[in-house]
């Protein structure tokens, strides 16, 4: 299991942030909350970009929630590095960080129900990266559109 995940949300995905920080310290998880601290709305590439570039720099993990997911991913995957995936289910979770080596899981709070978040992010924090010929094709993503 993933020791240290940094997380943020827009307004739309406040509440889900709020409840999976709580779930993920009562899993002895460590969590770099970025982020906003209040419903009031506001502009998720902000948020968006704080996480990745920490994700970035530390090599790590994080968790980015908006109302559908979609915005969030499309934000975090301008920065060179991440690879942000929006997943409704545990199976493209697993998938996510199996054969994708997703840094950056995004949610929607507006699209899923609490128990089904919580059944994400922790398939999504027991799920390795399986390399091989995985290593090679997200190498391939860094390269294909230049
Ligand atoms: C905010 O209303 C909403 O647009 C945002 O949370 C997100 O869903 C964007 O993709």
């Amino acid at each position: 299991m993933v020791k240290r995940i940094i997380i943020g949300s827009d307004h739309g995905g406040f509440t889900l942030k709020q409840r999976l920080v709580k779930a993920l310290e009562s899993w002895g998880v460590e969590v770099v909350d970025e982020g906003p601290d209040c419903t009031d709305s506001c502009d998720y590439p902000v948020f968006a970009a704080k996480v990745s570039q920490k994700v970035v720099a530390e090599d790590g993990l994080g968790i980015l929630i908006c109302g559908t997911g979609l915005g969030m991913s499309m934000a975090a995957n301008r920065f060179a590095g991440v690879r942000a995936a929006v997943c409704t289910n545990e199976f493209m979770a697993r998938m996510s960080r199996a054969h994708n080596d997703a840094n950056i899981l995004c949610l929607g709070e507006r699209v899923i129900g609490y128990g089904t978040a919580e059944g994400i992010v922790k398939a999504y924090l027991e799920t390795e990266f399986e390399g091989d010929r995985h290593k090679r094709r997200i190498d391939l993503i860094e390269t294909v559109g230049k």
